[in-house]
């Protein structure tokens, strides 16, 4: 069974980049985001926590979403340093980004630490953006399509639909380096990913759930990477935090 592709996202991931200066990124992303780019295309940032509340005032009524970049399983807690996805809620952000690779790296993070949070992302009601992807090692051994596939049954917990989850394939090799896989290559574990959802979130919503690409997106190789089969918008690291260059990704839809 067909259905309509989901509507596209492309979402920047600021990671610990951004003081109050940076602000006026926001600024210009707001003013460029025209009705036209609006009719076509979701967006949304991850700034770092600091600056989650001050970018949701500032976007507030743009259509916008803010997000975290990673949340604790709890709700509140002895748990110095951490913050919840309910504080996340309270500051008016609608996504959180969990399990990804720089938290499963420098943070030790295993799926079902992945899945913990995705699920406390949807107790206070946001939507969990998980990312996975395969090291360099990994692709070098063959084993990309499995490493996908286990991370992404061992992440995504119960209860996920295309309303509170949106997956993220972020090939490790591609982050920040300039490298990208090859569509096909993209292609092919987009179909895996899309495949393996339906055991995951059931048939009538597997075709729904939004599946980013993330890794080295930037201007001149958004138009090729978005119109991959399965690629439903996505993930911008070193580019989201230019203007430009982020609503030049997000112009990728813009017919
Ligand atoms: P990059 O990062 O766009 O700088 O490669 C992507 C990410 O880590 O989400």
């Amino acid at each position: 069974m067909s259905v309509e592709p989901p509507r596209p996202l492309v979402a920047g991931n600021w990671k610990m980049n951004g003081l109050k200066a940076q602000t006026a990124v926001l600024t210009e992303i707001l003013a460029g985001y025209v009705p036209a780019l609006r009719s076509r295309v979701d967006l949304a940032i991850c700034p770092p926590a600091t600056l989650v509340g001050r970018f949701t005032e500032m976007a507030a009524g743009s259509a916008i979403g803010i997000g975290g970049q990673d949340c604790h399983a709890k709700a509140a807690g002895a748990f110095t340093g951490d913050l919840s996805a309910e504080m996340l809620a309270d500051m008016g952000a609608t996504y959180v980004l969990v399990g990804h690779s720089e938290r499963r790296q420098y943070h030790g993070e295993t799926d079902s630490e992945v899945a913990a949070k995705a699920l406390a992302a949807h107790r206070a009601g946001l939507v969990a953006i998980v990312c996975i992807g395969e090291t360099k090692d990994e692709r070098e051994a063959g084993k990309t399509l499995d490493v996908v596939r286990t991370q992404l049954a061992g992440s995504v917990p119960d209860g996920s639909t295309s309303q509170n989850l949106i997956v993220a394939y972020e090939p490790v090799w591609a982050i920040g380096t300039g490298l990208t896989p090859t569509a096909s290559d993209v292609e092919e574990v987009h179909a895996v990913i899309r495949a393996s959802l339906g055991a995951l979130v059931g048939a009538e919503e597997q075709g729904r759930v939004r599946i980013l690409y993330g890794g080295s997106v930037k201007p001149s190789n958004a138009a090729e990477l978005m119109a991959v089969p399965n690629v439903n918008g996505a993930l911008v690291g070193g580019a989201s935090l230019v203007a430009a260059d982020f609503l030049g990704i997000a112009n990728a839809y813009h017919a």
